[in-house]
C-alpha cells in the first residue's frame, strides 16, 4: 500500500512528483505529502485530504518550492497511526533536514522508538516510519554519507519497506532501498526517478529498472547505483513496461472501473492469445514447466486474496472438471499458517492481479520452501511473484487502476482456465479434439462479454430500482458460488452495502433465519444443471418476503415467474458462465455506488495493492 515517488536530475521536481502522485493515490488516499531540496534546505508540504490538497497548498504559497531539482513525494494507506498531516509522510529528522518516505511496516518500531527517544529525539507522529528517519540522522551525525546512514538503519530494522531518503546537506541524492514493498527505478537524460509503480513515471523515463528484496540505491541525476545492503555492488534487472500513458488515463470514461469494465472483452482475447498452437496444443510460452512434471503433478493448490480468491475458485471447478486432478484453494493469509500439506508433486499456484500482495507472495514462499512446483498468475509482468515463481503465467488485461478489479478478474478466469486444458491435454485426460473444442468455446466468450458488457443500460435500470436496499445475500452454486462471492465483494467494496456470497444449498443452513422483507437476493440461475436447485432456493426466499434479482441467460422461460427483477446475459457454457455474470454483478454495483454518490475509483479504507499482512 502506500504509494512513493522520487525524481533527481535536470527537471522541474514538483510537478513530476505531483503528477505521479495522482497516478499512485490508488494505492492509498488518506493523506499525502512531498519534499524539495530547495537550496541549502528542506521543503515539506503534507495534506490530511490527498494530492490535490498538497497541490493546492502550494499553489497558495508565495515562497513555494519552484525549480527544485530534487524531491519525494508520498501518498499514504494508514496503518500505524490515524490518517491525518501529523502522520502524513514525508517525515524529518529532529533538524528538518533529513526526508523520508516509506512504504511497509517497521516492525521493530517500538524497541528503536523508545532508544531513540531515551537518546533525546523528538517524535511528531504516531507513525512506525518516523523512527527510521531520526537513526539515519544519528548516524548522519556520527559523519557517515546518507547512503551508509540508510545501509546501517536498515540492518537494524525488521518488516516490510521501500523507502526514498532526501538530505539538505547532501543535495543531489536520493537514496532508497526496498525490502517486500515493490519499487521501481526509471532513467531518462538527466534525470533519475523511483516510484512503487511504473505508471507514475511511465511518460519520464525512457528505461526502467526493478528493484529487488535488501536493494539499497543512490540516486543521482546521471544515474543509479545499487548494492545489496552488506554494501556489495550489484547490477538492477531491466524491466519491460508494454503500456503507454493512454492506458494510464480515463480515456473519455466518467471513472477507471467504468473504462476497466468496457476494457473486459479487450482482456479475455489478449489473454487466450496464442494459446492454442496449429496442431491442437495448448501452450505457455512463458510458463516454463516440462510436460513431464505437468504430468508428475498429484494436486493442485491455488491460492490468492479478495477477487483473485474467487477466480482461483472458478479454476478449481475447471481443473477438477477437464484435467481430473485434486484442486485446494486457499486464500492465501491462510496458507502459510496451517502447516499445509504439499511436496515436490503438488502445483501451487498464486493468483495475483499485482503479483505484489504479500499475502500472495508469502504463501508462495512457504510452498517453495516446501519443494512444490509454484506458478504465479500475474497481471503484472516481471511482478515480484513472476520473478520469485518456478514459471508464470501473464494475464493480460493491461493496467487495472480501479481498486475494485474487474477486467483483470475475467482475464485470470480465462487464462486459469487454460492452464486447466493444459492440464487435461498433458495428462491424457481430454483428447485434442476436445480441448480444441473447449478452447474455442473459450474465445467465442469474448463476444459474449462484450454483449454482457453492452448491457449495461438494463442493470443500471434494475440496481436503481432496489438503491436503497441495505442487505443483499449473492446465491450460486458449482462456478455460481464464486461468482456469488465476487458480486457481494464488489457491492460491499464500492458501495458499503453489507452483502453476502453464499452457496446456495448453504441457504437452509443458517443464513435463511436472516431473510425477510426488505432483504435482496441475487440469485445466479446461468447453470442449466442446476437450474432446478436455483429455482428452489429462489422460491424459499421468496416465501420469506426477500426481494429476487436473478442473474438469467437468454432464452430462460422460467425465471421472469419466480424472480423480481431479472439481468439477463448471453448463454454461455457452464464453466465459462463467471465471464459473463460477474460483467453484470459489476455493473449492478457500479450503479447502487453510484446511486449513493460514491467515488467507485477510490473506496473508503481500501489500497488497490496490499503489500502488507
Ligand atoms: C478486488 O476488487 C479487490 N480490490 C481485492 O480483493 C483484490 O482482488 C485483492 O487485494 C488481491 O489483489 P491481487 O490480485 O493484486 O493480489
Amino acid at each position: 500500500m502506500c504509494g512513493i515517488i522520487g525524481v533527481v536530475g535536470a527537471v522541474d521536481a514538483l510537478p513530476v512528483l505531483l503528477d505521479g502522485l495522482r497516478r499512485l493515490e490508488y494505492r492509498g488516499y488518506d493523506s499525502a505529502g512531498v519534499a524539495l531540496l530547495h537550496g541549502d534546505s528542506l521543503w515539506r508540504a503534507r495534506s490530511a485530504d490527498g494530492v490535490e490538497s498538497v497541490a493546492d497548498l502550494i499553489a497558495k504559497c508565495d515562497d513555494g518550492p519552484h525549480d527544485c531539482a530534487t524531491g519525494i513525494g508520498h501518498t499514504r494507506w494508514a496503518t500505524h497511526g490515524a490518517p491525518g498531516e501529523h502522520n502524513a509522510h514525508p517525515h524529518v529528522d529532529c533538524a528538518s533536514g533529513i526526508a523520508l518516505i516509506h512504504n511497509g511496516i517497521i516492525e521493530n518500531h517500538h524497541e528503536l522508538g523508545d532508544e531513540l527517544r531515551g537518546r533525546g529525539h523528538v517524535f511528531t507522529s504516531a507513525t512506525d516510519t518516523e523512527v527510521l528517519v531520526h537513526r539515519i540522522e544519528e548516524f548522519r551525525r556520527e559523519g557517515l554519507t546518507l547512503t551508509e546512514a540508510v545501509r546501517q538503519t536498515l540492518n537494524e530494522v525488521t518488516g516490510a519497506f521501500a523507502i526514498a531518503v532526501v538530505d539538505a546537506a547532501e543535495p543531489g541524492v536520493i537514496v532508497a532501498a526496498r525490502r517486500v514493498s515493490p519499487l521501481v527505478v526509471g532513467i531518462s537524460e538527466g534525470a533519475t526517478y523511483l516510484a512503487s509503480d511504473i505508471p507514475a513515471i511511465m511518460d519520464k523515463a525512457t528505461s526502467f529498472f526493478s528493484v529487488d528484496d535488501d536493494q539499497l540505491l543512490t540516486l543521482r541525476a546521471e544515474g543509479v547505483t545499487a548494492t545489496d545492503l552488506d554494501g556489495t555492488p550489484i547490477s538492477l534487472a531491466p524491466l519491460v513496461v508494454d503500456w503507454d500513458l493512454e492506458t494510464a488515463q480515463k480515456s473519455g470514461y466518467p471513472d477507471y472501473m467504468t473504462k476497466e469494465i468496457h476494457e473486459q472483452p479487450e482482456a479475455v482475447r489478449a489473454t487466450l492469445l496464442d494459446h492454442l498452437d496449429k496442431d491442437g496444443t495448448i501452450t505457455f510460452d512463458e510458463m516454463r514447466l516440462s510436460d513431464d512434471a505437468l504430468r508428475a503433478i498429484t494436486k493442485v493448490t491455488l491460492v490468492g486474496c479478495g477477487s483473485s480468491y474467487h477466480t482461483a475458485m472458478v479454476a478449481k471447478y475447471a481443473i477438477e472438471a477437464w484435467a481430473r486432478i485434486s484442486v485446494e484453494v486457499d486464500i492465501a493469509s491462510e496458507f502459510r499458517y496451517r502447516n499445509p500439506v504439499v511436496d515436490e508433486t503438488t502445483l501451487v499456484i498464486g493468483v495475483s492481479q499485482s503479483g505484489e500482495t504479500i499475502d500472495t507472495i508469502s504463501a508462495l514462499r512457504e510452498a517453495k520452501s516446501r519443494g512444490a512446483i509454484v506458478v504465479a498468475v500475474s497481471n503484472i509482468v516481471d511482478s515480484s511473484m513472476a520473478r520469485e515463481a518456478d514459471a508464470v503465467i501473464y494475464t493480460r488485461a493491461g493496467l487495472e487502476i480501479c481498486v475494485a478489479s474487474t477486467k483483470a478478474v475475467l482475464a485470470q478466469i480465462a487464462a486459469l482456465e487454460v492452464l486447466a486444458l493444459r492440464l487435461a491435454q498433458v495428462r491424457g485426460v481430454l483428447s485434442t479434439e476436445r480441448v480444441v473444442e473447449l478452447f474455442h468455446q473459450l474465445t467465442s466468450t469474448v463476444d459474449l462479454v462484450a454483449e454482457a458488457v453492452s448491457r449495461e443500460a438494463a442493470v443500471t435500470q434494475i440496481a436503481s430500482q432496489i438503491a436503497n436496499a441495505h442487505t443483499f445475500f449473492f446465491l450460486g452454486r458449482h462456478v455460481g458460488f464464486p461468482t456469488a462471492l465476487e458480486g457481494a465483494l464488489k457491492l460491499k467494496e464500492i458501495s458499503y452495502v453489507h452483502a453476502e456470497g453464499y452457496p446456495a444449498g448453504e441457504l437452509k443452513h443458517g443464513p435463511l433465519a436472516l431473510i425477510e422483507p426488505g432483504v435482496i437476493v441475487v440469485a445466479l440461475a446461468t447453470d442449466p444443471a442446476l437450474h432446478e436447485k436455483i429455482l428452489s432456493n429462489i422460491a424459499e426466499v421468496k416465501a420469506r418476503g426477500a426481494t429476487v434479482v436473478a442473474v438469467a441467460a437468454d432464452g430462460d422461460e422460467r425465471i421472469d415467474a419466480v424472480a423480481d427483477y431479472v439481468i439477463r446475459v448471453p448463454a454461455t457454457p457452464a464453466l465459462m458462465t463467471p465471464l459473463v455474470d460477474i460483467v453484470a454483478l459489476q455493473q449492478f454495483a457500479y450503479q447502487m455506488a453510484q446511486s449513493r454518490g460514491l467515488n467507485v475509483d477510490r473506496p473508503r479504507n481500501l489500497a488497490k495493492t496490499v503489500t502488507v499482512e
